[in-house]
């Protein structure tokens, strides 16, 4: 018998650190294995967060953030949105994935149902499992040349002890953007049926058709159970900061603060004056690096829309194409093969959720020549896969 809790017990890497961690940070392989591209963060955040350490700002913080960025976040989505959002509803974490985590904490018990719309980034499952709850997964269709979420699926999908609903739009990794009038009636399900809504945004300015995603901010009441969690790491190039915000229900105010004290006491003080930075003058730098994601799904679309063996969608927001390699037998098996023969680091579909074997996903975010050259290697490595690699 193990000393240690049954669900922790369980924990195995996902398909993507499973295949990144053999080879990460080595420079000879192109990795469009992480969300991230290969554009440092930009110069002035990176002063912003120099400044603070030489003016000494080394000591602890407000739990829930420091007072100044959480306003700022909050004028820049009262913009964003048209709001004029409760202050006290704004926390910042240490990165959008620990706002996910604290959000399933506050929710989910052991043996409670929750659900994950699908094909979902792992790291989401494996923190519902963490918790003790049952995750089943509801998966968008693909339908008219896009991906989809049934309203009705999800319904469907509900159970008496449902807790917690997770929806990620923009998605990862399907580039799915919900619209405004499904959110609307999603949130009034969750509302009525007293079910916690965790809605992952932090895709939200890489879109492509308009200069933000439609957000649950929009129409959530102030107590609504929802908790909407966002980040720098994605729109301002600041994966390695690790900083986030969340817009919970304004009377856990005081719960976000003990729980953000149970981890890690809020975001890295130095680090909270970069995202400050880039949160108030950052907006050139979100235009730019959308502009360059929008020629990078261009070239993806391009170089791989036309092969036979694979079915690709365009995505519509965030920065990854998910293709279907129509009847191979492990995602996991070409994800390796191609790492290894041809030094590029992807990401295997089973690791998305039920029902996506025979996807991989990668990572249009790097530059433009580094992206085509490692997108004809791994067509090079598709075109030389035996028969015996698929099953038809
Ligand atoms: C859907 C989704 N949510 C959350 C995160 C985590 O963001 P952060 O690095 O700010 O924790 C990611 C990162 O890839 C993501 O794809």
């Amino acid at each position: 018998m193990s000393a240690f809790r049954p669900e922790i017990e369980v924990l195995r890497n996902n398909g993507i650190t499973g295949i990144a961690l053999q080879r990460i940070n080595d420079p000879t392989v192109i990795p469009l294995w992480f969300g991230e591209g290969d554009r440092v963060t930009p110069g002035f955040i990176r002063e912003a967060a120099k400044q603070a350490l030489d003016d000494g700002l080394t000591f602890y913080n407000h739990t829930r953030g420091r007072i100044e960025l959480r306003s700022a976040i909050k004028r820049y989505l009262d913009q964003l949105y048209g709001l004029d959002l409760n202050p006290d509803r704004v926390s910042v974490p240490g990165s959008t994935m620990l706002g996910i985590t604290i959000a399933a904490q506050m929710c989910l018990n052991k043996g409670d149902h929750s659900i994950i719309v699908s094909p979902n980034w792992p790291n989401i499952e494996s923190t519902f499992q963490v918790t003790g709850a049952q995750v089943c997964f509801v998966r968008q269709r693909q339908e008219g040349g896009e991906w989809q979420l049934e309203l009705s699926d999800l319904y469907a999908a509900v159970q008496p002890n449902t807790r917690a609903i997770f929806i990620n739009t923009p998605c990862n990794p399907t580039g799915w953007v919900m619209t405004p009038d499904e959110q609307r009636e999603v949130l009034e399900f969750c509302r009525r049926r007293q079910i916690v809504l965790i809605a992952d945004e932090v895709y939200h300015r890489t879109v492509y058709d308009a200069p933000v995603a439609p957000s649950f901010l929009s129409h959530a009441t102030d107590d609504d159970p929802v908790v909407v969690v966002n980040g720098f790491s994605k729109a301002w190039a600041m994966t390695g900061w690790r900083i986030g915000w969340v817009v919970a229900p304004a009377r856990m105010e005081e719960q976000w603060a003990v729980m953000s004290e149970c981890f890690n006491t809020g975001a890295t003080t130095f680090a909270q004056l970069g995202a400050l930075a880039a949160i108030e003058q950052g907006e050139a730098t979100v235009k730019q690096l959308t502009q360059q994601y929008a020629k990078g799904r261009d070239i993806v679309m391009e170089m791989l829309g036309q092969h036979p063996r694979l079915e690709i969608l365009r995505p519509q927001g965030a920065f990854y194409a998910f293709p279907r390699l129509r009847g191979v037998r492990s995602s996991m098996q070409f994800a390796q093969q191609v790492l290894d023969e041809e030094n590029v680091g992807l990401a295997p579909g089973y690791t998305f959720g039920p029902g996506n074997e025979e996807h991989f996903r990668l990572c249009f975010a790097q530059s433009h020549e580094r992206l085509r050259e490692a997108l004809r290697r791994v067509l090079a490595c598709m075109d030389r896969l035996p028969d015996s690699a698929f099953t038809e």
